[in-house]
């Protein structure tokens, strides 16, 4: 299959992807990766693992619109197969979403329903919940809402500092992303 990661931020997703399609040599290839923050992480992560990076200031287009079909025909360019979020910061449009139906899929660092938005780590620490997680879910137009694929629990044990329950968290993500990919892949959801 013929992938683009999305990412705005540290890239450890994107990352942990990639080293398991080589290690495992996964039938997948990440040939794109979409970044909308120059100043983001990944893109020297991309660089570095020989990806060409299409960087995408959305506050240069007049509408979300605008800076949506430059990505669509970047990605379209590139023939891809399906779309892995990876830390992408922006929700996509219905039109977005339904040029690739069931074929983007989103990795979010709570147990959804529970806790949607950017803050999933915070929000289920400050709550005070003794369980959170790690969901992997098809991504629709909506916030953090499509059919769940995948969910991994992490116990927040008493005492725990945000910081430390932020490192099980990804911990956990840099493995279940890279599993529910090869499952995916495995049940021909690219195909
Ligand atoms: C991850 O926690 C992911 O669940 C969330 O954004 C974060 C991205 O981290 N959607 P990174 O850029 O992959 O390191």
């Amino acid at each position: 299959a013929r992938l683009a990661v999305m990412a705005s931020g540290r890239g450890s997703n994107f990352a942990a992807l990639q080293a398991a399609i080589l290690n495992e040599a996964l039938p997948a290839k990440i040939v794109r990766v979409i970044v909308d923050q120059k100043e983001a992480a990944v893109i020297e992560k991309a660089k570095a693992a020989g990806i060409p990076v299409t960087l995408v200031d959305y506050h240069a287009f007049a509408s979300r619109t605008q800076a949506e079909s430059i990505i669509l025909d970047r990605l379209a360019s590139d023939r891809i197969d399906g779309i892995l979020l990876a830390g992408y910061m922006r929700i996509l449009s219905a039109h977005f979403v339904a040029t690739y139906p069931n074929r983007i899929i989103n990795i979010h660092p709570a147990l959804l329903p529970s806790f949607p938005g950017r803050h999933g780590i915070e929000d289920a620490f400050h709550y005070g919940v003794k369980v959170t997680g790690v969901t992997i879910h098809y991504v629709t137009a909506g916030v953090d809402s499509g059919q769940i694929i995948a969910q991994v629990p992490v116990k927040i044990e008493d005492g725990m500092s945000l910081a430390a329950l932020a490192v099980s968290i990804h911990e956990v993500e840099h493995v279940v992303y890279p599993q529910t990919l090869k499952h995916l892949l495995k049940e021909g959801v690219f195909n």
